[in-house]
C-alpha cells in the first residue's frame, strides 16, 4: 500500500520489463518502489510474443544486426546508440538466463516446452527469424517469449527485500522543482490510489517513467488497455523534449475477428514459411519487396493496406497450412490454441489478418542510460526515444532495449544516489476547485472521437490535408478535455485521456513537420525521403501551450 505521503530512493513507474530490469539491478543499492497503475502483468511486455533479437549464432554477426537496425530505421537511426545497444545483447541474454527466464533451447524446440535455465548456455538457445532480420536472431520462449521475461522478472523482483510492488496506483504528475542554480530536478509524484480515489504524493530521489507506448491512441491496436502514452504525456508537461512522434508502427498481422480485441499473430510465424495471400489466394508480397513477407513492418503494413484498399476486402490472409501441424502447434501453441477458440484451426485453416497499432518509436528524449532533459528523472523503454529504433523499429529490438536502458539507468543512478537527498517541502494534491463529475459519459465520447480521428487521419498513409483536419480537431477537443480536467475529480478514466489527447496532437504535430516519407511515416504529399535525415524534436519551453 501507498500511504498519503510516501518516500523511496527510487520510484520505477511500470511493471513491464524496463520497469522490473531496472528494479531488479537497482534493488542491490537502494529502496526501489514499482507502481503499476492496473494488475502488474498489465504492460505489452505480458503480451510479447516473437522474442529478443540478439547475435548468438556463429554465422552472424554485429555488424550484421547493426546494419539490418539502421536499414529497417531508415536512416534515423542513432550510430553510437545502434552499436552500444546491439554488441550488448548477449550480455542481456545471460542476465535473463541467469534470472531464470525459460527460453527455448535448440534441444526443446518443437516440443512445446522451455528449458531448464540452470542448464542454458548462450549456444545452446534457438533462434527464430523475423521480419527485416537477414539471420536467425530470435531468442524465445515459444511464441509467449513476454509472459516468460515477465513472469520470471516479477518473481525475482517479488522475493527481493528492497522492492515494493504496488499496483492499482496511477501516477498522475510528476514533481519537479528548481535548484538554485535554476535547473529542473525531480523530487517525486503525485499518484492515484484506485482503491481510496485519492491522490498521493510519493517522495524519490529518482523517478523513472517505465510506462511502455501509446498505441491506444489508435482505434485498433495490439496493445494493452494502458498504453495511454502516460510517461511520454507526464515528461512533456514536466519540461521533456520529446522526439519522432510521427513514426507509429502498426504491426502487419493481428487476428481480423469480431471477438478478438487486439490479438497479435506473430511475425515469426512469416519467419517461419507463412504466406500472406488476398481472398482468392493470390500472393502479393513480392510486389513490394524482394524480401516478400519478411521486408520491415512498415513495407508488409503498406502493403497489405494497399491491397485492402484497392481489393475493397476487410483483411488478408496469412497461411502456414503448409507446414507439418505438429510443427505449428509446439512452435506456436499459444497462437494455435487462441486461433482454435475463435474457430480457426492454423494447421488447417488461413488466418485473417489486419495491421494495427502496435510500437511507439517515438517518445522522451533519452541518451543510452535513460537520463531525460530533467535531473533525478529517467525514461526506459518504449516510453523513450533512445536512437535505436529511428523511422521503424526493427522486430524484437524493442525488448532488447528495455533491458540495455534499464542496466544504464541503474548505472547512472548508482553514480550520483550518495550525492541526492529527499526534497523537504512537497505541496499536496490540490481539490479545492474540484467536484464529482456528473458527465461521464463525455470523457468515453472524446476517447473514441480520438482514436477514430487518429486511425481515418494520421493512419499507415498520411495527407497534409487530412493532418490539418485532424491537428484543428484535436486543439478543439484538448481545450474541452483541459476544462473538464480542471473542473472534476481525477478518474483513471479522465487521466488516461488528458494524456491520450495530448499525445495525439504531439504525433500530428510531429506528422506536419515531417515533409517526406521516411519509415513508417508515408504522406502522399511527399512520396520522396530526402537525402539527411533529421529527428523531429519538440519541446514543451517553446511550445505556445502545453
Ligand atoms: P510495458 O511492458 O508496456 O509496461 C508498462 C507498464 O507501465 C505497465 O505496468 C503499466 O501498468 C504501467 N503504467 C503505464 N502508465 C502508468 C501510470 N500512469 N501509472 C502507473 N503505471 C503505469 N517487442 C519485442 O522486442 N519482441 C516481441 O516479441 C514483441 N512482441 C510484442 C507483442 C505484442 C502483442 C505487443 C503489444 C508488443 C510486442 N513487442 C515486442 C513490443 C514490446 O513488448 C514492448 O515494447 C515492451 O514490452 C515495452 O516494455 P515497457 O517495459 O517499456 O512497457
Ligand atoms: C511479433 O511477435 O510479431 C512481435 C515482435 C515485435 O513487436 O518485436
Amino acid at each position: 500500500m501507498i500511504g498519503q505521503t510516501d518516500r523511496t530512493d527510487i520510484l520505477i513507474v511500470g511493471s513491464g520489463a524496463a520497469g522490473l530490469t531496472l528494479a531488479l539491478r537497482a534493488a542491490d543499492f537502494s529502496k526501489v518502489t514499482v507502481l503499476s497503475k492496473s494488475d502488474l502483468r498489465e504492460g505489452a511486455t505480458f503480451y510479447a510474443q516473437g522474442g529478443i533479437a540478439a547475435v548468438l549464432d556463429e554465422k552472424d554477426s554485429l555488424e550484421s544486426h547493426i546494419e539490418d537496425t539502421f536499414n529497417a530505421g531508415v536512416g534515423l537511426c542513432n550510430p553510437d546508440v545502434v552499436r552500444h545497444m546491439i554488441s550488448r545483447g548477449a550480455e542481456a541474454v545471460e542476465w535473463l538466463l541467469r534470472q531464470g527466464v525459460p527460453f527455448t533451447t535448440k534441444t526443446n524446440e518443437g516440443k512445446n516446452h522451455s528449458i531448464n535455465p540452470d542448464s542454458a548456455k548462450l549456444s545452446s538457445l534457438h533462434l527464430t527469424q523475423e521480419g527485416g532480420h537477414s539471420h536467425r536472431r530470435i531468442i524465445h520462449a515459444t511464441d509467449a517469449t513476454g509472459k516468460a521475461v515477465f513472469e520470471t522478472l516479477r518473481e525475482r523482483a517479488a522475493e527481493h527485500p528492497n522492492i515494493k510492488l504496488v499496483e492499482e496506483c496511477m501516477a498522475v504528475d510528476l514533481i519537479t522543482q528548481c535548484d538554485n542554480d535554476g535547473k529542473r530536478k525531480c523530487v517525486g509524484l503525485y499518484v492515484f490510489n484506485h482503491k481510496s480515489r485519492k491522490v498521493d504524493v510519493i517522495q524519490a530521489k529518482f523517478v523513472a517513467l517505465a510506462t511502455g507506448g501509446a498505441s491506444k491512441t489508435y482505434l485498433y491496436t495490439s496493445n494493452p488497455d494502458g498504453a495511454s502514452g502516460d510517461g511520454i504525456a507526464m515528461a512533456w508537461r514536466a519540461g521533456c523534449r520529446v522526439a519522432n512522434m510521427e513514426f507509429n508502427q502498426f504491426h502487419p498481422t493481428c487476428l481480423y475477428h469480431p471477438h478478438a480485441k487486439s490479438f497479435l499473430i506473430s511475425e515469426a510465424l512469416r519467419g517461419e514459411g507463412a504466406m500472406l495471400e488476398l481472398s482468392d489466394g493470390t500472393r502479393f508480397m513480392s510486389k513490394f519487396d524482394k524480401r516478400g513477407e519478411l521486408a520491415p513492418r512498415d513495407i508488409v503494413a503498406r502493403a497489405i493496406d494497399h491491397e485492402m484498399k484497392r481489393s475493397g476486402c476487410d483483411c488478408v490472409y496469412l497461411n502456414i497450412t503448409h507446414r507439418q501441424p505438429s510443427f505449428i502447434t509446439s512452435h506456436f501453441p499459444n497462437i494455435y490454441e487462441r486461433c482454435l477458440k475463435f474457430g480457426i484451426d492454423i494447421t488447417k485453416d488461413r488466418i485473417p489478418v489486419v495491421p494495427a497499432a502496435h510500437y511507439t518509436c517515438g517518445g522522451v528524449v533519452i541518451n543510452e542510460r535513460g537520463e531525460t532533459d530533467i535531473d533525478n528523472l529517467y525514461a526506459i523503454g518504449e516510453t523513450s526515444c533512445s536512437g535505436l529504433h529511428g523511422a521503424n523499429r526493427m522486430a524484437s529490438n524493442s525488448l532488447l532495449e528495455c533491458f540495455l536502458v534499464a542496466f544504464g539507468a541503474a548505472s547512472s543512478i548508482s553514480e550520483k544516489i550518495r550525492s541526492v537527498c529527499f526534497s523537504t517541502s512537497i505541496p499536496e494534491w490540490d481539490e479545492s476547485e474540484v467536484t464529482n463529475s456528473d458527465d461521464e459519459v463525455l470523457v468515453s465520447h472524446n476517447w473514441d472521437e480520438i482514436r477514430r480521428l487518429m486511425w481515418n487521419f494520421v493512419g499507415i498513409v498520411r495527407s497534409s490535408k487530412r493532418l490539418k483536419m485532424a491537428d484543428r480537431r484535436i486543439k478543439t477537443l484538448r481545450e474541452e478535455i483541459r476544462d473538464y480536467y480542471r473542473k472534476n475529480r481525477v478518474t483513471i478514466d479522465n487521466l488516461e485521456l488528458r494524456n491520450i489527447a495530448l499525445v495525439a496532437e504531439l504525433v500530428i504535430k510531429c506528422a506536419l513537420k515531417r515533409q517526406e516519407s521516411r519509415g513508417l511515416h508515408y504522406i502522399i504529399d511527399y512520396p520522396k525521403t530526402e537525402e539527411e535525415a533529421k529527428d523531429t524534436v519538440l519541446s514543451p519551453l517553446t511550445s505556445p501551450r502545453n
